[in-house]
Order: structure tokens, then sequence, then C-alpha cells
């Protein structure tokens, strides 16, 4: 970044999770599979999924709430809230527009943005030149997601893998010389068929016929997004380290999309770090998409894993095909 611009660094943290959880062994009671094959596969345990009344908004406020109070600031005195998602409680308004009215920022510019399961990492490097310029001091992150709305529970290559969640963080101007270090971002639209949900959009508006082909589902070539994430992973960590003038000896904490605890693997050992600088919690939530990343930080941020001076590592992946990543010295 250049020195003309302010540091920006996470100034408070919040996530929530809804209440039911789904356990492997209450998948097995609905599709064909095995609590082995899963935990095996993915690390997977089980997953949260939000109530019928419960939508993406609603899980953001109580994250959003929770990062507020973390860095002691009023909801009036946010100037933006970016919201990432890919299950917005609707086409439009934007989900930011909701949580806005709800936790009352009422003096608070609000929009939504479409990373998939990038979307957190995207939406703070967006956020953070917003504070990195002067224009706004006090910008609100949140990942929200319900992928149990969007998922069918009788596809066993999807259901088993995704969870509900939301994480928050206030971005504010830090000390020099902490924050924000790096940030590489990117995108393959040629994989966009791996990963997607087909019917809903203008392309495929919904009929009669799209609910009966059950196209309003994720679907998903599970291999190939695996031979992409463990390519990337890895690849964009590195860029994001190396852009920060570091190597990858000095991070001291790598917190990762939640996906899959092999990609997971592959993405450390091509950072050389010891599992005890890695952050996993895949086993109690599975993939929240642009949660996963937000609510894994928060709690590694909670349990003391990551303190003030330790250089972090946030990395994702997901459809468009996008990926991200970001290198912070951590400000608090
Ligand atoms: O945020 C990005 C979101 N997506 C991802 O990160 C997905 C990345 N991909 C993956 O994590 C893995 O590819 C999966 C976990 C989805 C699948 O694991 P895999 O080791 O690639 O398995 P596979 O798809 O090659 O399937 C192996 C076998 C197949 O049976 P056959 O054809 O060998 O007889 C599947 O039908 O396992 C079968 N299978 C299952 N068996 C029991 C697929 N899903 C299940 C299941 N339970 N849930």
């Amino acid at each position: 970044m250049e020195s003309a611009l302010r540091p920006v660094g996470i100034t408070g943290l919040g996530s929530w999770v809804p209440e039911e959880t789904v356990s492997n062994f209450d998948l097995m009671k609905m599709i064909d599979t095995t609590d082995e094959w899963i935990v095996t596969r993915t690390g997977i345990s089980e997953r949260r999924k939000a109530s019928e009344q419960e939508a993406a908004s609603d899980l953001g406020v109580q994250a959003a709430q929770k990062a507020l109070e973390d860095a002691g600031l009023k909801a009036e005195e946010l100037d933006l809230i970016l919201v990432a998602t890919i299950t917005p409680d609707m086409f439009f308004p934007a989900t930011a527009c909701l949580i806005q009215h709800e936790i009352g920022a009422v003096n608070a510019a609000a929009f939504d943005l479409s990373a998939a399961c990038s979307g957190f990492i995207y939406a703070l490097a967006v956020g953070s030149q917003f504070v990195a310029t002067g224009m706004y001091r006090n910008v609100l992150v949140v990942a929200a997601e319900t992928l149990s709305k969007i998922v069918d529970w009788r596809d066993r290559n999807t259901c088993i893998l995704f969870g509900d969640g939301a994480g928050a963080v206030v971005l504010q101007p830090v000390e020099e010389g902490y924050g924000f270090l790096a940030f590489d971002l990117g995108s393959d639209g040629a994989g966009a068929d791996l990963l997607k949900v087909p019917a809903g959009g203008s392309r495929k508006p919904a009929t009669l016929e799209t609910v009966r082909n059950n196209e309003h589902y994720i679907t998903m070539n599970g291999n190939e997004v695996f031979k992409f994430a463990v390519k990337i992973m890895g690849e964009t960590s590195l860029k994001s380290i190396r852009c920060a003038g570091l190597s990858p000896e000095a991070v001291d904490y790598f917190v990762p999309h939640q996906a899959n605890n092999r990609i997971i693997d592959a993405a450390a050992k091509r950072l050389n770090l010891s599992a005890d600088k890695v952050y996993v919690n895949l086993d109690k939530y599975g993939n929240m998409s642009s949660a996963s990343v937000p609510v894994a930080l928060d709690e590694a941020v909670r349990k003391g894993f990551i303190k003030k001076e330790h250089i972090v590592v946030l990395v994702g992946f997901g459809a468009g095909l996008t990926w991200g990543s970001c290198v912070l010295k951590w400000a608090k």
C-alpha cells in the first residue's frame, strides 16, 4: 500500500451461528452417506441450519452488533456497511440495507458484494480502501450466509458440505505499520459452471419448470473445485505475503476458508506452516461460504491465538471462480 494512504485494520469482530445443528448422523437418515465418509473426505462433523424464519440479514445483524460492541462503536457512527453474501434475503434491496436499518446505522451507506466464498476477503479489500483514502472512518464488513436455503438436501454431493452463519468486522484507521499490509484478489469466469445455482436469475428466470428441475439449488463439480482450491489457496497466499515484503516464515497465524480439511492441509503445506498456526473449525460448521473466514477469525482472536503484532494471513476461494487473500499486522 502507498504511504499516502492511512493504515487500516480490524478493530472489532463478531460472529453468530444459528442454534440448530445438523450432524452427519442426522444426514445419514436423509441421504445415502456415512459419518466416516464425510469426516475422512472433508473433516466436517456437523453444521448449523437457520430456521424457516431466519434469513441472511438476521444472522448478519447478530454478528454486526457483536463487532460494534467489540470495537466500542455506536451504529450511528458507521459510515458504510458492506455485506458479502450469495444468499441475500432477496434479489433487492441489498441485505446491507436491511442490516443498516435493523442496527440503526442511520448515517451509513450500504451495499452488497457477491464473490461467493471469497466474498469476505473481497469486501475487506473494498471496505479498507474507503478508510485508507480518508473518505470514511468507520466501515462495517459483514459476511452472512444461509446456504441451507439453496442446498438440495437430497444431493449427497453438496448437502454434506455447507452450513449457515455470519461474521462481521469493523475497519478503522490504525497505528502506522499495522493493519492490512497487502491483498491479492483474482477471478476466472471460465470456471463459472463448476459451482452455481443455475436458475432464478435473468439468464433463466424462475418458472414452474425450473422449480421442477431443481435448478434453484447449488450444483457443483466437486473434483474440479477441489483441484482448483488446492492450487489457488497456497498461490494467492504466497502472492500476498510477498507483496507485503514478507516470507512465509514470518506468518504467525493462518485463517483459511473452511471448505475441506484436505484443501486446508495442502495450503498449509505449501506455506510450510505447522498445524498450530492454522485455524480450523469446519468440523463444527462446515463451509459457510463468505462467513467461514470471519467466523474462524473471530474465534481465533477470542481464543487468544491472534495477538497484537502477529502477522495474520486470511485466504478464500470459491464460485466465480474467485480467490483472495490478505496479510495483516494485527493492530489490537
Ligand atoms: O467453497 C467452495 C465449495 N466447494 C468445495 O470446496 C468443494 C471441493 N471439493 C471437495 O471438497 C471434494 O471434491 C468433495 C468432498 C465434494 C468430494 O470428495 P472426493 O474425494 O472428491 O469424492 P468424489 O466426488 O470423487 O466421490 C467419490 C465417491 C463417488 O462414488 P463412486 O463414483 O466412486 O462410486 C461419489 O458418488 O464418493 C461418492 N460420494 C459419497 N459417498 C458417501 C459422493 N458424496 C458422497 C457422500 N457420502 N456424501
